[in-house]
């Protein structure tokens, strides 16, 4: 074993240990350059490991590290295949979807579900202060919703949430974390569909509601074969949201888009905010020590 790479990954564990206990099993445990190996990632899902890797080849020292660890450890590849589900690469093997726990929340985890396991743990910090904003008795509209984990930490809270996904089979998945945490589906709303349709139709039908979380894909095309990307277009979300929200409110505005910086992230979501507002700027959690890639923005209006 390469003594170097062993006490990398040694150090960087150790070093976020403290950050694990009874109400948080799911972190990540490794962030490439910011803990020494670049394009290598590692997170845990109660004890699960993930490996990911920007390139097709894993060096044999970090495959033999993953092979000594004794757990059970899926690889992905960052690459190419972005459909795909990682790949059973040491331990014994996790057919069986699980259950991981952040912050006293339960979330349902899949090594099979295709590229995504069903919770994005970079947005950890995000969800707790959704959870401490969305109290009883507030409406939080959680949009690109994928398995509503935003939805569920509003629903602890207190709020009543509505998830909105373009994909039924998240939207399931969302009403799963929802019942593993004691909260019941018919309690809460769903909407199948695209966002920026929905969010005109509320405002025509006066619906409005006092959070909304915004965090959409940083390219995409809709069904009328209109782009829309990040760094040109968020403005017209966070204006479409604004027209939905009671005054008060507050947006979560999110992206990962690699090409903005958070001061133009900042400019770009806000340019054609009408209403007076105030934006804070939201770090990343600690243990993302590389690349501070995703940008978030509390708006209060
Ligand atoms: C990056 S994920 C969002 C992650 C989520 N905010 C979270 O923290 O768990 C993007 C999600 O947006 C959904 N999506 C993509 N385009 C959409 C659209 N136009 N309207 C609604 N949902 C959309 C996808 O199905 C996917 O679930």
């Amino acid at each position: 074993m390469n003594d170097t790479i062993y006490q990398l990954f040694e150090t960087s564990i150790n070093k976020r240990s403290h950050l694990l206990d009874a109400n948080t099993d799911a972190l990540r445990l490794f962030d490439g350059i910011g803990d020494g190996i670049d394009g290598i990632f590692l997170e845990t899902f109660a004890d699960r490991w993930l490996l990911s890797s920007r390139t097709s080849h894993l060096p044999p020292q970090v495959r033999d590290y993953m092979l000594e660890s004794g757990r059970t450890v899926y690889w992905k590849r960052l690459d190419q295949h972005q459909k795909e589900s990682p790949s059973h690469l040491a331990g014994p093997a996790q057919d069986e979807a699980f259950t991981a726990k952040e912050s006293g929340i339960d979330y349902k985890i899949s090594f099979q579900s295709g590229y995504s396991q069903g919770i994005f743990l970079d947005q950890r910090e995000n969800r707790k202060r959704v959870r401490q904003r969305a109290t009883s008795g507030q409406r939080v509209l959680n949009t690109f919703a994928y398995t509503g984990a935003f939805s569920v930490s509003a629903a602890m809270g207190g709020a009543t949430t509505s998830t909105l996904d373009l994909s039924q089979p998240y939207l399931d998945w969302a009403k799963e974390n929802l019942s593993l945490n004691d909260k019941s589906p018919e309690e809460h709303y769903f909407c199948k569909g695209d966002t920026f349709h929905w969010l005109r139709r509320f405002a025509k039908q006066g619906r409005s509601f006092h959070g909304i979380i915004l965090d959409p894909p940083t390219f995409s095309r809709d069904k009328d074969g209109k782009v829309f990307r990040v760094e040109k277009d968020y403005h017209r979300l966070v204006d479409l949201a604004s027209q939905c929200l009671e005054p008060g409110g507050w947006i979560l505005a999110s992206t990962n888009c690699r090409k903005l910086s958070i001061r133009e992230f900042q400019q770009e979501a806000t340019l054609k905010l009408r209403k007076k507002h105030q934006v804070s700027a939201l770090p990343m959690p600690e243990e993302y020590s590389g690349e501070a890639y995703l940008k978030s923005l509390w708006i209060d209006l």
